[in-house]
């Protein structure tokens, strides 16, 4: 294995303190994504993370599935977690919104340690999950998806409206119940659904699963529109170039534990990474 192929999980700069933002105060990652998005500098190295992942063990019962995985993903950025089935990639998402219980290591988000967090306040403090499974209810229409979630994140109807212009295909189907969409619809609802609290960081579990080639071209240029607005994503995909074709980073994962972590144009470079845990050459 050549050296750069398998890394060390970084240690963290410094430890992730708990922090209770002041009532009020824009949190210090937005002000940063703002500065960002205005300086069209994203890819800048020197720029704090906004989410931290610092050697995360996580089990199973007595199944030591993800084995020390550490990644962080920069304001504005996107970062795509990529392996063979069972690697540990939805794991690792579980893992950062506490939906599977870290047994060792810690998740930090703008400085906050969330490792212990419950889910709905990890939701609360600005990340978007979007699983797997999509999570769209058969007889609830389109616009009853969309206020329910209005009404969670406690955001006025603007906020959908605004969401909406990022979704030509989801705000032409607002009457149309959930077992009336295709698979690609129900994947923008999920993913519009998530963006209504405002997060700062959306992670999206293989939104491209089970889509015709055509529609997951539609999701990937639906994400591309979702960071341009200075959104961080961090992305799982078995579709890889969908996944390259958006992400600023890659992280490999295999048997619980990161293989590789770089740009793009670095995992091109690495053709045994590329053939030994993606399967392609
Ligand atoms: N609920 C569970 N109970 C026990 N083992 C599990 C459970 N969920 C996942 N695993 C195991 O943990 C490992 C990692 O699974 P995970 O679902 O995170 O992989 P993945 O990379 O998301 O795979 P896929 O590409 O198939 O979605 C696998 O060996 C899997 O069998
Ligand atoms: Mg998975």
């Amino acid at each position: 294995m050549s050296k750069s192929v398998r890394k060390k999980p970084a240690a963290p700069k410094k430890p992730v303190a708990p922090r209770k933002p002041a009532a009020g105060k824009k949190p210090v990652a937005a002000k940063k994504a703002a500065a960002v998005k205005a300086a069209g500098m994203a890819k800048q190295p020197d720029i704090a993370p906004l989410l931290t992942v610092s050697d995360i063990h996580t089990y199973y019962g007595d199944s030591h599935v993800l084995q020390g995985v550490s990644l962080d993903v920069k304001p504005g950025e996107c970062v795509a977690l990529l392996g063979r089935n069972g690697a540990g990639k939805t794991t690792t998402l579980r893992s950062i919104v506490s939906l599977t219980p870290v047994r060792r290591g810690h998740v930090g988000f703008d400085g906050l340690d969330i490792t212990h967090s419950p889910t709905h306040r990890i939701i609360r403090e600005g990340i978007g999950y979007v699983p797997e499974d999509r999570g769209i209810f058969s007889s609830l229409s389109v616009r009853e998806h969309l206020d329910i979630a209005l009404w969670a994140a406690k955001k006025p109807p603007e906020r959908r409206d605004e969401v909406l212009k990022i979704f030509p295909r989801i705000s032409e189907r607002l009457e149309h119940f959930g077992q009336q969409l295709s698979g690609g619809e129900q994947q923008m609802l999920s993913i519009a659904r998530a963006l209504l609290a405002e997060p700062r960081l959306l992670i999206l579990d293989e939104p491209s699963e089970g889509l015709a080639p055509i529609i997951v071209d539609e999701v990937r240029d639906t994400l591309a529109r979702v960071k341009k607005t200075g959104t961080s994503i961090l992305l799982v995909e078995q579709n890889v170039a969908m996944a390259l074709a958006l992400a600023d980073r890659v992280v490999v994962l295999s048997q619980g534990m990161v293989q590789f972590t770089g740009t793009p144009a670095e995992l091109e470079a690495q053709p045994d990474v590329k053939d030994t845990y993606l399967g392609i050459a």
